[in-house]
């Protein structure tokens, strides 16, 4: 008896919304195979297209720590399981990489042993899959990573979160530009404190993006994509990160920003084509300064 799922990649924040919304994007994304073993425990097998980089240690790994989680959660610790991670994404992309292992990890046990839980409640497990990849708990890659969609995360702590509506035409582009950025860093940059204009800005920009989405307003979501907080703090860590963003604006985007902790960038469109043609722009402007990289248009 076997299984296999798919964790897509996300992108966390969205602009306005840091640590709080994320998405899912169609691909790429990381594979995880349980099988049901004679002897108890939770074992990893096999990695694959890691480059060596991932333990098999259970209790080192996202997906088997966030698998070995679930187990305790539902009292199962002495069934015996097979984990075969195959990583099908990036590291240190921006693009939610450990989060989706830590997904596909809770996915594939709950699938195993015949969805025992919903995928909510199998939510924390997973999000403490991540904690150890990058020491914050914070589900805005991993929620949308299991949940799929656009996810609002009121509060961390208490995993409120929630799925907000996704507009028929609401597209997204995505570039991964080849240069890394470890998350950790990338949030030691930020400064602890905003200013009350800064924070009366993003308030704004939040709740008119949820309300762009509720009701497919596509001015609305627009106008409501400018990070007046993070993206000024971090941009200056991707090379080449304006003309990339104007390069998207410039080809129809509804707006443009960092994905989680960069370096990949990301834009939302209205349509397939303005988000074929911002993520093409968005390539050519990275390959404008040298950095190979690899683009994806997806509905959201
Ligand atoms: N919200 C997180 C950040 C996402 O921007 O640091 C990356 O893990």
């Amino acid at each position: 008896e076997e299984v296999r799922v798919f964790a897509p990649a996300t992108v966390a924040n969205v602009a306005v919304g840091f640590d709080i919304l994320g998405f899912a994007i169609g691909a790429p994304g990381d594979e995880v195979v349980a099988r049901r073993s004679g002897a108890p425990g939770l074992r990893i097998v096999e990695v694959t297209g890691d480059g060596g980089k991932l333990p098999y240690v259970v209790e080192k790994n996202t997906a088997g720590f966030a698998a070995a989680r679930f187990l305790e959660q539902l009292g199962e610790t002495d069934v015996g399981i097979e984990l075969e991670i195959h990583k099908r994404m990036p590291f240190g992309s921006g693009l939610g990489s450990s989060a989706a292992s830590a997904a596909a990890g809770v996915m594939a046990v709950n699938a195993l042993l015949g969805m025992p839980a919903t995928k909510l409640e199998s939510l924390h497990c997973a999000v403490l899959g991540e904690q150890i990849a990058d020491g914050a708990y914070h589900a805005d890659n991993v929620a949308p990573s299991l949940l799929g969609g656009i996810i609002l995360i009121r509060s961390n702590e208490g995993l409120d979160v929630h799925s907000l509506p996704i507009p028929d035409e609401l597209y997204a582009a995505v570039v991964y530009p080849h240069v890394s950025i470890l998350t950790k860093d990338a949030r030691e940059v930020l400064s602890p404190a905003t200013t009350l204009r800064q924070s009366i800005q993003q308030c704004g920009n939040i709740a008119g993006l949820v309300v762009g989405l509720y009701e497919s307003d596509y001015s609305l979501i627009s106008r409501s994509l400018e990070d007046v907080i993070i993206e000024p703090q971090r941009s200056q860590l991707i090379p080449g990160f304006g003309e990339v963003k104007r390069a998207a604006l410039a080809a129809g985007a509804l707006g443009c920003s960092i994905s989680g902790a960069g370096p990949s960038v990301f834009a939302l469109c209205k349509g397939a084509a303005c988000a074929q043609e911002a993520a093409k722009a968005m390539g050519a402007a990275f390959d404008r300064f040298d950095i190979p990289n690899d683009t994806y248009a997806s509905p959201i």
